[in-house]
């Protein structure tokens, strides 16, 4: 077998573990999939943030809220003015929509625990 396709398979399989790691930030796969729905799109699928908004993970702002406002935060969003990222996400953030309140408030402890 050709050297590189040897080193490529090892690559394949040291890389595998760390993706599936990446994945368990969620403690069920009914939360996982709230999250994939309302949130991902702009903080990513492992929550660490994309080119639409900040990392959900080891934040420094989110570290000094508490789980009530972080969950005020996603039913009301961040508007315009309140946007702690004024060069970089000018438009603050959008409500969440389509997930019940309750929702909101499982996803809210989750994201205080991703940031102790
Ligand atoms: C349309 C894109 C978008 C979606 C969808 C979205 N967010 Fe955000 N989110 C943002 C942006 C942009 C910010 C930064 C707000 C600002 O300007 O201060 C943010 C900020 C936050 C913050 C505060 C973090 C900080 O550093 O200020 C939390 C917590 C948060 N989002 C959680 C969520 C959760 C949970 C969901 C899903 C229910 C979600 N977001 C869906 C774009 C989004």
């Amino acid at each position: 077998m050709n050297r590189f396709v040897v080193i490529f398979i090892l690559c394949g399989v040291f890389l595998l573990p760390t993706s599936i790691s990446a994945a368990e930030i969620f403690p069920n796969k009914n939360i996982k999939m709230i999250y994939l729905n309302a949130c991902a799109e702009c903080h990513g699928r492992n929550a660490k943030g994309g080119g639409d908004a900040p990392s959900l993970r080891n934040n420094d702002f989110i570290r000094k809220y508490d789980v009530r406002t972080i969950n005020e935060m996603l039913l009301k969003g961040v508007s315009k003015e309140k946007t702690r990222y004024p060069e970089k996400y000018e438009e603050g953030m959008p409500a969440t929509k389509n997930i019940t309140e309750e929702e909101t408030k499982i996803l809210s402890e989750l994201i205080k625990k991703w940031n102790k």
